[in-house]
């Protein structure tokens, strides 16, 4: 959903004031990762698009000294002195990512202005689209305001505030295809070297996200424990990271670890394969082997989630389906023959309703350009 210009500067201005001259527009896209899930801490590969579900952060200069912010999307309205957010502490809520991402900038020397913020996302909380790094994002480039920095450094520096400040040890794929994705286009991203190209993707292709509606918080320490895994399965290999380890090294190991190695270094030949995979239909067999393998050897898979795998198996039209993004909730990706979207919206709905009792929201993805000021 795109909210325009003028509608988001009026809803600034009646919050803060000012006239519309004063105010400026940034937006930064959520993601929907087809395919390389849980291989950016590893530096391997992955496969997202940016969606055109935006996060826009408006901005205008005040007088007062303070940054002061406001959430469209809970109400809530912080406000600290800008000179002192660099010794800010976080408080275990949305506006650590405000905070996270000022004492990155003031660390990385953009030094923060006064101003009024007003934060305002499209991209549903929780559901494993993203809505943090484009959170972090639209926020540095509404405090830069218009200062050149580096694609690159705009990236690792939001996803150290993240890291260091909101206390997750993410990788680097949200950061970077909410910065760098191109319209119309998927993001392959080596997570070690930080090099991408763009992927066209067929004609043929409908990629649609169903929401679980099973918020992921849980996932948190989940998350934190995976990578910490993987990590353990990389120094008893030996290797720089799981990026360089052999299937044959893999087998070596025992238990848990093992699983978890398993996942990731054949996750890593799924993204390749989906590079070169000559239909839909083999681009689609592979989005099922990565959830089997999310499912069953990584564990971050939730028994809705594989519901809804399975019920887009049945359908006709449906090349592949998988859980996205960090897991344990949150949306499924799948692709279909565009012809066959409405069938599968209102099977899937039913389907959903039925067993849960509760409607998924599902959305058409379409693949969106990265962040930037909105004119
Ligand atoms: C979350 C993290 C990403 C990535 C995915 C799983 O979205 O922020 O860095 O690890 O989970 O692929």
């Amino acid at each position: 959903m795109v909210l325009t210009t003028e509608s988001l500067s009026d809803a600034h201005r009646r919050k803060w004031g000012g006239s519309s001259a004063d105010v400026k527009v940034y937006r930064a896209p959520g993601r929907v990762n087809l395919i390389g899930e849980h291989t950016d801490y590893t530096e391997g590969f992955v496969l997202p698009i940016a969606l055109d579900l935006t996060c826009y952060v408006t901005r205008s200069k005040n007088a007062s000294g303070e940054l002061r912010v406001v959430s469209e999307n809970n109400g809530q309205e912080r406000r600290w002195p800008s000179s002192a957010l660099p010794v800010v502490q976080p408080m275990g809520d949305w506006s650590d990512y405000i905070v996270g991402v000022a004492k990155e900038l003031f660390r990385a020397g953009y030094p923060v202005e006064p101003a009024n913020l007003r934060v305002h996302s499209t991209i549903p909380l929780g559901a494993g689209l993203s809505s943090s790094a484009a959170l972090e994002v639209a926020t540095a480039l509404a405090l830069l305001d218009g200062r050149a920095i580096p694609a690159l450094d705009l990236i690792q520096l939001c996803r150290r505030a993240e890291n260091r400040f909101v206390g997750t040890p993410c990788g680097v794929m949200d950061q970077y295809v909410c910065v760098k994705a191109e319209a119309g286009t998927a993001l392959e991203i080596d997570c070690r070297t930080l090099e991408s190209q763009v992927v066209r993707l067929p004609e043929d292709l409908a990629i649609v996200t169903v929401n679980s509606m099973v918020r992921h918080e849980l996932g948190q320490s989940a998350y934190r424990t995976r990578v910490a895994e993987c990590a353990e399965a990389r120094d008893k290999l030996g290797v720089r990271s799981l990026r360089d380890a052999r299937m044959e090294q893999v087998d070596e190991l025992v238990g848990v670890i093992q699983q978890r190695a398993r996942h990731v270094v054949s996750e890593n030949g799924r993204v390749k394969a989906f590079l070169q995979a000559e239909s839909s239909a083999a681009m689609g067999a592979l989005c099922y082997e990565s959830h089997a393998s999310l499912r069953d050897d990584f564990g971050v898979s939730c028994g809705e989630l594989d519901a809804l795998v399975e019920m887009a198996r049945g359908i006709e039209g449906v090349y592949g389906a998988r859980m996205t993004g960090g897991g344990f909730g949150g949306c499924t990706v799948n692709l279909m023959r565009p012809g066959a979207v409405a069938g599968f919206e209102a099977r899937m709905r039913a389907g959903y309703r039925a067993r849960f009792g509760v409607d998924p929201a599902i959305s058409i993805c379409v693949p969106s350009a990265g962040a930037g000021r909105q004119a």
